[in-house]
């Protein structure tokens, strides 16, 4: 069974943070620079305190009369942080995000932030690993019935 360690190790153990009090703007400029969804939002004590994701901004900033320039990260985030562990399987990654409609998941070891899985790392790690027993069921075929 694949964890978030092994999905860690394949995509990298970095997570990506912003504070609270910078803008928007901001957030976005790093998220474009870099290729990422979503920021972990930590206040001056590496504590995480939220997750800001494209999703965020595009819901409440136009369209709740706000400028990315002048909006501060805390007014938008999402205060409410689901996290996993090391030894967090991806079909338990994929039933959180399936239940709590996220995309990204902060990972936690020690007490301390320690990466950050998203859809599309858990994506790949199921598609990887079916391709891998299918393969493992068609050399058995093949080994018992040539
Ligand atoms: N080829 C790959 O290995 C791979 C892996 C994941 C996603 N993707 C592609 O990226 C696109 C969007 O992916 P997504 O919706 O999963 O989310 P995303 O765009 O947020 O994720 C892209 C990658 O950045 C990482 N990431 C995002 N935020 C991070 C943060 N704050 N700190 C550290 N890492 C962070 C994710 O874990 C993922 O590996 C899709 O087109 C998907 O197919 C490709």
């Amino acid at each position: 069974m694949i964890t978030v360690k092994d999905m860690l190790d394949q995509k990298g153990h970095s997570a990506w943070t912003i504070g609270p009090d910078a803008k928007v703007l901001e957030a976005l400029e790093l998220m474009a620079k870099k290729g990422l969804g979503a920021l972990v939002v930590v206040d001056k004590g590496d504590e995480v305190i939220g997750i800001l994701s494209e999703r965020d901004y595009a819901r409440k900033i136009i369209l709740m009369g706000r400028h990315s320039e002048d909006t501060p990260i805390k007014d938008i985030m999402t205060k409410e942080v689901y996290g996993v562990h090391y030894e967090t399987t991806a079909d338990e990654c994929m039933a959180l995000m399936t239940d709590k409609h996220i995309r990204h998941l902060p990972v936690c070891k020690d007490g301390k932030l320690a990466g950050v899985i998203s859809i599309g790392d858990v994506v790949k790690a199921v598609i990887g690993q079916q391709k891998v027993t299918i393969e493992n069921l068609e050399n058995y075929i093949m080994g018992k019935y040539q």
